[in-house]
């Protein structure tokens, strides 16, 4: 039987680099469920549909050939065969990504697509909904969070890092409306799962997250 590990959390909470060092240290397949969010918001703007428009976005995701393809560390995205791995990264895409997951017919899709990928290997699954909607029989279920300034201040050197030009100020803010609509939504909003172990990242490294991580996987 496939064993699966949901970390979920809000941005900047250090989700994604976790979630894919413990696949690393673990063996497991790393699945990362907001990449397909951004492949969804990509594909919608690329092909002009309103993020209002539910059917027609639901057919969207009908029609798209979502792969993930694992390359050592890291692991690239390919919508019918082309790689998005950096078009869906930008500021736009955040936005985009969160509108575009408030839709019935889109959660309705991944969420199928995201099971189906999980099948019969294990996965680290990281995201919002991981825990509560998605894989709710995890054995293993982690919340990761870490206070707002904390994670605006790792998106702000993320962000600098990758030579964009942007105030911390400017990610504050985009940070702070993404929570809001993420949690604020009807469908799968981003909280714990009653069954998660929060962890609160702010005063700790890496290593000292995936310690605690691994301690409790041990012992479940
Ligand atoms: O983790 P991320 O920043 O790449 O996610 C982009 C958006 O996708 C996020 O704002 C909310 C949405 N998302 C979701 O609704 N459910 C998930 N499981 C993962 C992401």
């Amino acid at each position: 039987m496939s064993e699966i590990i949901t970390i979920d959390g809000p941005g900047g909470s250090g989700k994604s680099t976790i979630a894919r060092m413990m696949a690393k240290n673990l063996g497991f397949v790393y699945l990362d469920t907001g990449a397909m969010y951004r492949a969804v918001a990509l594909a919608a703007m690329r092909n002009k549909i309103p993020f209002d428009q539910g059917a027609l976005l639901g057919d969207l995701c009908s029609a798209m050939n979502l792969q993930f393809k694992h390359v050592e560390d890291a692991s690239r995205l390919l919508l019918n065969n082309e790689d998005i791995s950096l078009a869906i990264r930008s500021p736009e895409m955040d936005i985009a990504s969160s509108a575009v997951s408030a839709v019935k017919e889109v959660r309705i899709a991944m969420t199928d697509l995201q099971r189906r990928l999980a099948q019969n290997i294990n996965v680290v699954a990281e995201g919002r909904d991981m825990g509560t909607v998605v894989f709710p029989n995890a054995k293993n279920k982690f919340f990761l969070t870490a206070r707002p300034e904390v994670r605006a201040q790792r998106r702000y050197l993320e962000r600098k890092g990758r030579g964009e030009d942007i105030t911390f100020e400017e990610v504050e803010r985009l940070l702070k409306k993404r929570d809001r609509q993420d949690e604020s939504r009807n469908l799968a909003p981003l909280k714990p799962a009653e069954d998660a172990i929060i962890i609160d990242s702010s005063d700790l490294d890496l290593e000292e997250v995936i310690q605690l991580m691994l301690d409790n996987v041990r012992k479940a």
